[in-house]
């Protein structure tokens, strides 16, 4: 990226995002040298702030949000970068400026040497207002590669992202719109490829006929912290399985794509979303288990449950738990069910997709192997490894086997920090590189597996919210689900 001097203007720069994670992570790789030397950030947001005070409070996130200290000297070459235009989204005049900013361009680069990024990190209802201005001003197409990036959630459900996305195309090619998913920014969910398509051995029993079943979760332990206005709204269906979910299932289920661009990869994605099995109520209602937190504790800490957080009504039905049984109906996974579960203030935080295999045809060593079925574990969050369980022989007489592990650790093998999902995504689109990136098929083919979900429980309102206490693994109907199949969650106790 070191090839790409570009302006970034960020749409809410001064907002949580910005400051958390996008101003934070554009550091790792300055500090890196992977930035080119000219570059700017323009923040863009209603904030009343100067450039002056703008750069003070992107040099306290910095500082806040990177694991390592940096020297004060960098970090002020860093924030010097910046400038901040306060601005309501509407305000044409505003735009003007942002307009005469990128026509000044950076010194000693041409205007088509130039990579103009717009971040929309505002609100999801400011998208369509900005967009529309965007284009207006001339600021959607340019001499130089102009490209957008986008924050989930796009829409709310099939028909809202759709008419979405006609404004944005209205604006911008589909080639230029970068939706991101930071889950697609993690190392191990990266590595899901090159562990399944740069080896040959696991493909093979990688189908119907060797796999048992998959389970995938995302727990958290923390609870909603101040989003209590979105998370109404929201809910964990259209915060955490529309996407993270889906596509973490969709990198476990896809075919080998014909290579590594971009538009093949998420081909094949796109045809996993497809052949999720639609779905009528009386499956919905079997095999969809929704839950909300209540008071509950971590040790000595008490915390207050889903209904007692600011902005949320008191008696709220919006769910903080999923869980639920797929099928993804094609040749390779027929019969294979695929237990998605996700959740905030569960017992810790924890990412994982885990593949447990069939078991060998015969039990020549006894029932003992029963118990622990070969089974791969991938974990994306805390530790980034990959773990293969198999049995060994136990040592001395008899015939006992012994689970055993063959791990790939990435801190260990690599002894450095993984990279900040964020960075990793922002040097993509720099790069022009779409591959991990929503494309618009795929999200509506997203919301079109968790629609019917969605809406069989909006019609139908639960009667026992709150059904699970803070700091537990989420209410029992979670583990009749598994039961009644003969199966268990994933201990992480
Ligand atoms: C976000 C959700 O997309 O992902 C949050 O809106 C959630 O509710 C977060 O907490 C989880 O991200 P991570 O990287 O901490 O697993």
């Amino acid at each position: 990226a070191r090839d790409y001097p570009f302006i970034m203007i960020m749409f809410g720069g001064a907002g949580d995002l910005a400051r958390k994670k996008l101003a934070p992570t554009l550091f790792r790789p300055y500090r890196d040298n992977l930035l080119a030397h000219d570059f700017r950030v323009i923040g863009f947001a209603r904030t009343q702030l100067n450039s002056q005070a703008y750069m003070a409070m992107i040099k306290e996130s910095v500082i806040k949000h990177c694991e390592d200290p940096a020297p004060e000297d960098m970090l002020n070459e860093f924030v010097s970068h910046f400038e901040f235009i306060s601005a309501n989204f509407e305000d044409d005049s505003k735009y003007e400026e942002v307009r005469a900013a990128v026509e000044k361009g950076l010194p000693g680069v041409s205007q088509e040497n130039l990579n103009l990024l717009h971040y929309l990190a505002a609100p999801p209802d400011s998208a369509p207002v900005i967009i529309d201005r965007l284009k207006h001003h001339g600021l959607a197409q340019g001499p130089g590669r102009v490209r957008v990036i986008m924050e989930k959630p796009f829409g709310g459900d099939r028909a809202s992202a759709r008419a979405l996305n006609q404004r944005v195309l209205n604006a911008f090619d589909e080639n230029q719109v970068f939706r991101i998913d930071h889950y697609l920014g993690k190392e191990t969910v990266q590595n899901l490829m090159f562990f399944r398509f740069g080896n040959n051995v696991f493909e093979p029993l990688w189908n119907r006929n060797y796999v048992d079943h998959i389970q995938i979760t995302a727990a958290e332990d923390i609870g909603i912290e101040t989003r209590g206005n979105f998370y109404e709204q929201a809910g964990v269906v259209r915060d955490i399985i529309q996407n993270h979910m889906l596509q973490l299932a969709a990198h476990t289920a896809m075919e080998p794509p014909a290579s590594f661009d971009a538009d093949a990869v998420r081909d094949e994605k796109f045809k996993i979303y497809k052949s999720f099995r639609k779905v009528d109520e009386e499956y919905l209602r079997h095999n969809m288990v929704r839950g909300q937190y209540g008071p509950g504790r971590y040790g000595e800490q008490a915390v207050p449950g889903y209904r007692e957080e600011a902005n949320v009504a008191k008696d709220s039905v919006s769910p903080t738990f999923f869980a639920g049984k797929f099928y993804i109906d094609n040749w390779r996974w027929s019969g294979v069910p695929f237990y998605l579960r996700a959740g905030k203030r569960l017992n810790k935080r924890i990412t994982e997709i885990y593949v447990e295999f069939k078991q060998p045809p015969l039990k020549l060593m006894g029932s003992a192997c029963q118990d622990a079925p070969n089974a791969l574990h991938l974990q994306i969050q805390p530790e980034e490894s990959i773990t293969l369980r198999f049995n060994a022989k136990q040592p001395g007489v008899g015939n006992i086997p012994h689970p055993s592990l063959l791990e790939f650790n990435y801190s260990k093998a690599f002894q450095t920090a993984s990279y900040p999902p964020y960075a990793r995504l922002l040097l993509d689109c720099l790069r022009g590189d779409l591959t991990l990136f929503a494309r618009q098929d795929g999200v509506e083919a997203m919301w079109s597996v968790v629609d019917p979900i969605i809406q069989y429980w909006e019609d139908n309102p639960p009667a026992n919210f709150p059904n699970y206490k803070a700091g537990t693994w989420g209410p029992e109907d979670a583990d009749e689900l598994m039961g009644r199949d003969g199966r268990r969650w994933r201990d992480f106790a």
